[in-house]
């Protein structure tokens, strides 16, 4: 028998392995349902904009040729979009994949990292994957402590902040005036990685426009997703915008034809819905405060969200709550798989949804009480 882990490279017997879960498949056969809806990751509860899957059944059409080598049409298309320059996007196959991609380019063995926890996993684990130390920051009254994150930074001279704003799992997101301090705040040789993979939630109004940051020369790097708020998270694409200078680097590190004719069409058309992503943005900001009323008349304290997804605190244990909802077909994700045990976290979906949901919290939660 080969004993893999000595021969991997050294240090992945520190990390812990990725937690894949249960599969849908598991929670039906363990509790006989024929259903089970997906509140625990995240997704996209109402689907891509309207025509959006048309424009992939078209592209179906020249799938045997690669997709285009430098991708300038969806690179304008997301220009356009973000209000910045083509030469500052690049593509990536989901945000995750371009997160792997920056802690190539920027960490080599033996740097720091800062990241706030809790915080979505990959940034610590894809940073220690390239061997870097991770410094974690806590949440402070469940914000981002970006003073304490600064001062991290600057005692370790990390060499990058990860940020995620709208911040994933409570669901806050920053102002321009809180963001401008802390990047002032920041040492010189530090980036700050910015995962916005939610901000299209956000009013154009309410952003921080940090690709404004980026245009004028800041140490500033953006990620975004096409998984959440457009609903194509089954097709994996994202993008970074970063400064023209950068992003030769990161075309270096990532694979050639890294993303599919598939995902770029589909990325395409759906950027160019415009008056139509307002109308779903309204739709979902209505759903989220029917979930929060739910929960909070359910004897839940939910926290204010801008994103697709709701982080409440319980007066009952979250795993049981958890596993109680999930044997009557609603998966959700309880506060100890991330750090927050007495919370729970629930993605918005449509309003009915949202109703059963609740009417379902109140159910387990009373019997849990006893
Ligand atoms: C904060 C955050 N970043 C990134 C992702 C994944 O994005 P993508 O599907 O584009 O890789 C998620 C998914 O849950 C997330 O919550």
């Amino acid at each position: 028998m080969t004993d893999w882990s000595t021969l991997v490279a050294p240090g992945f017997s520190e990390l812990d392995s990725f937690a894949l879960g249960e599969t849908v498949a598991g929670v039906q056969a363990r509790y006989g349902l024929d259903e089970v809806v997906k509140l625990n990751w995240n997704e996209n509860l109402f689907g891509p904009l309207p025509g959006v899957v048309e424009a992939v059944r078209e592209e179906l059409d020249g799938v045997a040729l690669y997709p285009e080598l430098v991708n300038t049409a969806f690179r304008e298309e997301v220009a356009r979009y973000v209000g910045t320059k083509p030469e500052s996007v690049v593509p990536g196959h989901g945000t995750l994949a371009l997160i792997g991609t920056l802690a190539t380019v920027f960490l080599r063995p033996g740097d720091r990292v800062v990241v706030p926890a809790p915080a979505y996993g990959l940034y610590a684990q894809l940073s220690a994957i390239r061997g870097a130390s991770v410094e974690r920051v806590a949440l402070r009254e469940l914000a981002l402590d970006l003073d304490a994150m600064a001062r991290a930074a600057s005692e370790t001279s990390a060499r990058i902040v990860w940020v995620c704003d709208p911040h994933n799992p409570t669901g806050s997101a920053l102002d321009r005036a809180k963001w401008e301090r802390f990047l002032d705040a920041l040492p010189a040789g530090c980036v700050a990685i910015v995962d916005e993979a939610y901000i299209d939630y956000l009013p154009v109004e309410r952003r921080v426009r940090r690709e404004l940051d980026v245009e004028s020369g800041r140490p500033v790097v953006l990620l975004r997703s096409f998984s959440k708020f457009f609903g194509l998270a089954g097709l994996r694409l994202g993008y970074a915008i970063v400064d023209e200078g950068l992003a030769p680097y990161l075309d270096l590190v990532e694979e050639p034809f890294n993303v599919n004719c598939a995902g770029l069409a589909a990325g395409r058309a759906s950027l160019r819905l415009t008056d139509v992503a307002d109308r779903r943005r309204a739709e979902v900001a209505e759903a989220r405060h029917a979930l929060s009323q739910g929960l909070h008349d359910a004897g839940l304290e939910p926290q204010p969200s801008v994103a697709n997804f709701v982080l409440a605190r319980v007066d009952v244990d979250d795993v049981a709550l958890a596993e109680g909802l999930a044997a009557r077909g609603l998966l959700i994700r309880p506060g100890a798989d991330f750090g927050l045990p007495g919370s729970v976290r629930i993605t918005v979906g449509p309003i009915p949804l949202m109703d059963r949901v609740a009417a379902e919290v109140l159910a387990v939660c009373q019997a849990l009480r006893g």
